[in-house]
């Protein structure tokens, strides 16, 4: 499983139920990176989601405790457990964990990888600010390839990947290449 996040530089990832940045750049590479493949997303994420609707040509997994959330196509999970049952038919690198706050924080060190988007721009903080968890603070999470500036819509980002030596060492995956 690999975790797909664009963020602020101070690690804002939303605020208020709302992403903290739609750059059609990155969400063209969103759509390229997840087409065909498994997401993963917590059910405050779905109402995000354009109409609240799932994702198409993809695999929702939505975690929520409600087995009758109102996400046609999905397939919903109320668990960690029952989610690691639901992902054993699928190869881990085509599986990837796109949010939101909660699951980042309950779910990253299951991940092999973080495919992270990283605007360079600090947000201000506010209580109703959420994160991505701070990879640098964790001794099993390397830094990885970082790419070129993208200048795009007046903003600037970088590509920077993550990986997570822990879920090597344990499962002998290797992360995916971008
Ligand atoms: N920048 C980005 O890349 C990005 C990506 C995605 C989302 N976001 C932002 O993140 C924010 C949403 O994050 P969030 O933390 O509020 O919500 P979330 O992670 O999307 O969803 C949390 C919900 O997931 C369910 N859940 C979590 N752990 C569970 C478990 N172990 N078992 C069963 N259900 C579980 C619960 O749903 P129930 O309450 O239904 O039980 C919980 O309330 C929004 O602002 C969104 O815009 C940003």
């Amino acid at each position: 499983m690999i975790a797909l996040a664009i963020m602020s530089a101070n690690r804002i990832i939303g605020s208020n139920h709302h992403p903290a940045f739609k750059i059609d750049q990155d969400r063209e590479r969103f759509r390229e990176l997840t087409k065909d493949k498994v997401v993963i997303y917590g059910s405050h994420t779905l109402q995000t989601l354009p109409n609240k609707h799932i994702l198409p040509h993809r695999t929702n997994i939505i975690l929520s405790h409600n087995r009758n959330l109102d996400a046609p196509g999905a397939i919903i999970v109320s668990s960690v457990n029952e989610l690691r049952y639901c992902l054993r038919d699928y190869e881990p690198n085509d599986v990837f964990l796109i949010g939101g706050a909660t699951l980042f924080a309950e779910l990253i060190d299951q991940c092999s990888a973080a495919i992270l988007t990283i605007v360079n721009q600090e947000l201000p903080k506010s209580p109703t600010s959420e994160f991505f968890p701070n990879l640098e603070e964790r001794a099993n999470w390397i830094i990885g390839r970082t790419s070129s500036i993208h200048f795009y819509d007046g903003y600037q980002f970088v590509y920077q990947q993550y990986t997570n030596l822990d879920f090597r060492k344990h499962h002998g995956s290797s992360p995916k290449k971008t």
